[in-house]
């Protein structure tokens, strides 16, 4: 459930926020959003009829040391675990979701085109695209059984969405075979019916009967209970659009030239020895990013098979580049990004907004501040109009120097039938979920 509730280009986000702009104005008069402030401000504890039932780590439990980190529930027996599917209401059916083909993939990108995450102020929606969909999807060992569709009995219209994906996530010293969660996505018509416990429920026996027992996902809703809850940042890299399509506005004593001279890049990458990852690379950049990972308290444990699948570059999809030591011929650098465009709702002028977000980037001889700087013109090179980053790993020190702004929407990071015992903070964590 990745819920980025603050997708690229939410104008909750003030990219220019230390950089002398103004937030944008916000419409705070919705009867929800009263109710929420009221709630929060008397610290009621929400209700989670659902997650209340579920092995995740519940509110009341928050600080009780007493309790063992780990599975929450030992597994059950295979045979125990309930062979046919849940029920849905009698007009939708299940379908799984062939994402080898091409008829199933389009259906599969439309309804998240239409229907999934935007912003508060809904000004934009996440536009994942095909490939990207097909990349995220197919990691080696996926199971198609994970990519779980509801249909329309009537008219077969696809009108929700849930899919895993297995990962191997190391919690401090141990490595728990897990599923990541991502795209829950219920079309608006079908909204608060209750449809996404019985998805979250059914994937959660698919994952069952392949014996894994854990799971990761983000979402940008609190739930019971955040194993972290990090922040989006935002680089403006065209500046002049950003501003015209609401994503950012100019500050009080800046002009728009003064503005896109504030973000100017240099036409190409400094660092000497810096250059696009290729295949041959990917024993090196697995050592690498394995090494630099191994810091974290939650992190996926990479082999070369999960490197070539998810950083050697994809067009469009994923971009990766190193420094290769002209003198040693060493690797000792890396960053990555992933490209998520978000469709720009009712402008005139433009319907997309071309966004990066970072995604995993190991420093060792070249400072990270000058190789996220290499990252950012590159990005630029591509006609990115954003460079997105959230605050966990060693990103903060960069994000601030080289005048990311904090996004206000948050990002909250879940286990699924795994305690931990204390909230890490963002910068201990070492995954990035798409
Ligand atoms: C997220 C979405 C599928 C929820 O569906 P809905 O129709 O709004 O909600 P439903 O009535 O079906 O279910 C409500 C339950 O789902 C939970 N829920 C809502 N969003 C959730 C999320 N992102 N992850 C996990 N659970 C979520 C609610 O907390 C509630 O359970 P609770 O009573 O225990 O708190 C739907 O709002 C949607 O498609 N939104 C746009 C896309 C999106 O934000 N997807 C999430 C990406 S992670």
């Amino acid at each position: 459930m990745s819920e980025k509730n603050s997708p690229p280009g939410s104008p909750k986000q003030n990219p220019d926020q230390n950089l002398e702009t103004n937030p944008l104005p916000k419409d705070d008069s919705s009867l929800e959003t009263i109710v929420r402030k009221i709630q929060d401000s008397m610290s009621l504890p929400k209700r989670h009829k659902f997650w209340e039932t579920q092995p995740v780590g519940q509110f009341k439990d928050f600080g009780d040391t007493s309790l063992p980190e780990g599975p929450i529930e030992a597994p059950t027996p295979l045979s125990e675990v309930k062979q046919e599917p849940y029920n849905l209401p009698s007009p939708y059916e299940w379908t799984t979701c062939d994402m080898n083909s091409e008829e199933t993939c389009t259906e599969v990108y439309n309804l998240l085109k239409n229907n999934y995450v935007e912003d508060d102020e809904n000004m934009f929606r996440f536009n994942y695209s095909k490939e990207f969909l097909g990349w995220a999807l197919r990691p080696p060992g996926y199971y198609k059984s994970w990519h779980i569709g509801v249909r329309a009995k009537a008219s077969k219209k696809l009108v929700a969405f849930i899919t895993g994906i297995p990962a191997r996530i190391r919690v401090r010293n141990e490595v728990v075979k897990m599923a990541e969660i991502n795209f829950l996505c219920v079309h608006k018509k079908l909204r608060s019916k209750r449809l996404a416990p019985v998805m979250i429920k059914e994937v959660t026996r698919r994952v069952h009967l392949e014996n894994i027992w854990q799971a990761t996902y983000t979402a940008g809703v609190v739930l019971p209970t955040p194993i972290t809850t990090c922040q989006y940042w935002h680089r403006s890299l065209n500046p002049k659009k950003l501003i015209d399509v609401g994503f950012s506005r100019l500050g009080p004593r800046m002009t728009m030239s003064r503005t896109i001279k504030l973000y100017k890049l240099p036409d190409s990458p400094g660092t000497s020895g810096f250059r696009k990852m290729e295949l041959r690379d990917v024993p090196a950049v697995t050592r690498l990013l394995r090494n630099y990972l191994s810091q974290f308290v939650v992190s996926p444990d990479f082999d070369e098979n999960d490197v070539e699948h998810w950083l050697l570059p994809t067009e469009g999809v994923v971009d990766s580049y190193l420094v290769e030591s002209p003198v040693t011929h060493d690797v000792t650098d890396f960053c990555s990004f992933y490209t998520l465009p978000s469709s720009i709702l009712g402008n005139q002028n433009y319907s997309i907004l071309k966004a990066a977000y970072s995604y995993y980037n190991v420093s060792t001889k070249t400072p990270l501040l000058q190789l996220m700087n290499d990252a950012l013109i590159v990005a630029k090179q591509k006609d990115f109009d954003v460079f997105n980053a959230l605050d966990v790993m060693h990103n903060e020190p960069f994000l601030k120097e080289l005048k990311f702004g904090p996004g206000d929407g948050q990002l909250h990071y879940y286990l699924y039938n795994y305690r931990i015992q204390n909230a890490l903070r963002p910068s201990e964590l070492g995954l990035v979920l798409l």
